[in-house]
């Protein structure tokens, strides 16, 4: 299979917090792996998402320019992503060349299909600071739900996509100022509305969807005056030129288009940044994303936190379904809840919670990776808490999966020696066969909640499947056997060594880094993933191994104090 998969593109403005990778990087990324331990062809996608006006408004206030500024986070975010162990085949930048001919491409092809209007609208121009105010330099109270922090694209407690002139009580975002006024203005709408009936068409094609995805795609669709027409020009300077193909629009002279209708187009664009990068053709893009360029057979998914929906559902499927040209279409859209820090929400703006970077600083990315994935908010929003991140790190990683680890490469160290112990054939054969009766059904429903995107229960599943290990030392006690019958006990240890490499094998897609030090400690790079019982006989009689290095370390109740204390406010 060919599998394409996309990951929501985090703005560039600032050092995403844990709740943003939860959300859709992090469980792309095990999707990503997964895959590519199956053997299926992967191209995974990310980007930074760098025009509209967080960009500048980050950028003013970092007092640099808005291009510098970019470039600038954009190395930042590569090199946290990486440090998380993020797998893209390509991190690019939405402000790319190949973005900007993409982006005018589709508004000329939209422009062709007679999805586009000419509408002279209203827009709020601030007389304190001097200029138009679009997007979030405006702030306000969401009509819909009343939260008075929305901004004027959308609000992020309810979700409701807005325009500027929607909220009540507005203010500058720049200023503060309510000296606003309002005035006409010429900007071109996708006209979305037309093509209510074949979104809903192909939203209701989509069974297996996450009911979260479809929910919510619905509610726009239908929920009160049903999808409206969207402006997708804004008076800014940083962006997009507004281009009809390569042609210039008149009217729209200074113009860009809006960052929602250019982010998602990076999707595709940033393929091509990939073959621009690695020295590849227009073809070896093209191959993914084009069905007359040999894309009809490739499966493609999204991933992203619940307020990416509405524009991934629908007003991107309008770009890609209007341009009336071969695009490939999202084949699954998996989406995620909130997750909730400490009692409240993880805030950018208030610095409240656990950011990507300082994640780093005080623990590996895979003690991170784990609880975040097993905990991932998938039916409703969670909470991360200092207890129970403390309690999982401590039980899952260090008890089950480290402990199994070190007992048993210990005992064979100090009863035989660092390499896999010989043991009469018939023995093993017979180990082999127990514990793999136990290990085949687990690792078969791992696959199959693996293959469904369930993180959480794959979690579970993977956790089930470190358990065996330990069971297994418990129920044969090779240490107390040895006493008696020697051959016996190397017969066990025998398997279960081999166990350390099948253990790798399944839970690199959760914690990758750990996995290669296991694979390293074993002395192997046989990545082979476990199909029948001989997967327990990798490593055979001899093969030397190194007594690892504690692979998890527990949090102990002080250090779990510090840090709770450490985060609960402004970041430093
Ligand atoms: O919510 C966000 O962080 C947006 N930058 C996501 C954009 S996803 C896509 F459409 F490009
Ligand atoms: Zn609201």
């Amino acid at each position: 299979m060919r599998v394409l998969i996309t990951s929501a593109i985090p703005y560039i403005n600032g050092i995403k917090h844990l709740g943003n990778l939860v959300g859709s990087q992090l469980p792309a990324d095990l999707y990503a792996r997964f895959m590519r331990a199956r053997g299926h062809e992967v191209m995974f996608l990310c980007a930074t998402d760098e025009h509209g006006t967080p960009a500048e408004l980050a950028a003013t206030k970092a007092g640099k320019p808005v291009a510098d500024f970019c470039a600038e986070m954009h190395e930042v975010q590569a090199t946290i992503a990486k440090g998380f162990g993020m797998s893209f085949d390509h991190f690019g930048r939405s402000s790319s060349p190949q973005n900007r001919e993409l982006t005018q491409y589709f508004a000329g092809k939209l422009a062709e299909n007679d999805l586009i209007a000419e509408v002279t609208g209203k827009q709020v121009y601030s007389n304190a600071d001097g200029r138009y105010l679009p997007d979030r330099y405006i702030e306000g109270t969401c009509p819909n739900c009343g939260y008075d922090g929305a901004r004027g694209d959308q609000c992020e407690n309810c979700t409701k996509q807005l325009d500027p002139t929607d909220l009540l009580e507005p203010r500058s975002a720049i200023s503060g100022s309510t000296d606003l006024e309002v005035r006409d203005t010429k900007h071109l709408h996708l006209r979305q509305s037309t093509m209510v009936d074949q979104l809903e068409a192909w939203i209701d094609s989509k069974k297996d969807w996450p009911t979260l995805t479809t929910s919510i795609a619905r509610k726009w669709l239908r929920d009160g005056d049903g999808l409206q027409d969207r402006g997708i020009t804004r008076d800014l300077d940083w962006g997009v030129p507004v281009k009809n193909g390569t042609e210039d629009w008149p009217g729209m002279e200074g113009k860009v288009f809006y960052v929602w209708f250019d982010a998602p187009i990076e999707y595709i664009a940033c393929a091509a940044e990939w073959a621009e990068a690695n020295g590849k053709s227009e073809a070896d893009w093209q191959r993914w994303w084009r069905t007359d360029k040999g894309a009809d057979d490739v499966k493609y998914v999204q991933f992203m936190g619940k307020d990416n929906v509405p524009f991934h559902t629908l007003s991107f499927p309008v770009t890609i379904l209007g341009s009336n040209e071969p695009w490939k279409l999202v084949d699954y859209i998996k989406s995620f809840n909130f997750l909730n820090y400490d009692g409240g929400q993880f805030s950018t703006s208030k610095g409240r919670g656990i950011f990507m970077d300082q994640a780093l600083e005080i623990l590996p990315a895979d003690y991170w990776r784990w609880w975040l994935l097993s905990h991932a908010p998938e039916n409703s929003d969670s909470e991360f808490t200092w207890e129970n991140f403390q309690s999982s790190v401590n039980k899952d990683l260090a008890n089950v999966l480290g402990n199994f680890i070190s007992r048993i490469t210990k005992f064979c160290r100090s009863k035989f020696s660092e390499a896999v112990p010989a043991a009469p054939l018939d023995a093993i054969a017979q180990e082999r066969a127990g514990l793999w009766a136990s290990l085949a059904p687990l690792i078969k429903e791992y696959e199959t909640h693996m293959e469904a995107m369930e993180v959480r229960k794959s979690a579970n599943t993977l956790r089930a499947i470190w358990v065996v290990g330990n069971e297994y030392l418990q129920n044969t006690a090779p240490w107390t056997v040895n006493k008696t019958d020697p051959e016996a006990a190397a017969a066990i240890v025998h398997v279960s060594l081999n166990l350390i490499r099948l253990f790798a094998v399944v839970s690199s897609p959760f914690i990758p880094h750990a996995a290669q030090q296991m694979m390293d400690d074993m002395h192997t790079d046989d990545w082979s993933w476990p199909e029948d019982e001989s997967a327990l006989s990798a490593l055979s009689t001899d093969h030397a191994f190194t007594v690892p290095e504690v692979l998890f370390a527990k949090i102990d109740d002080e250090t779990r104090e510090g840090w709770a204390e450490r985060f609960a406010g402004k970041r430093d």
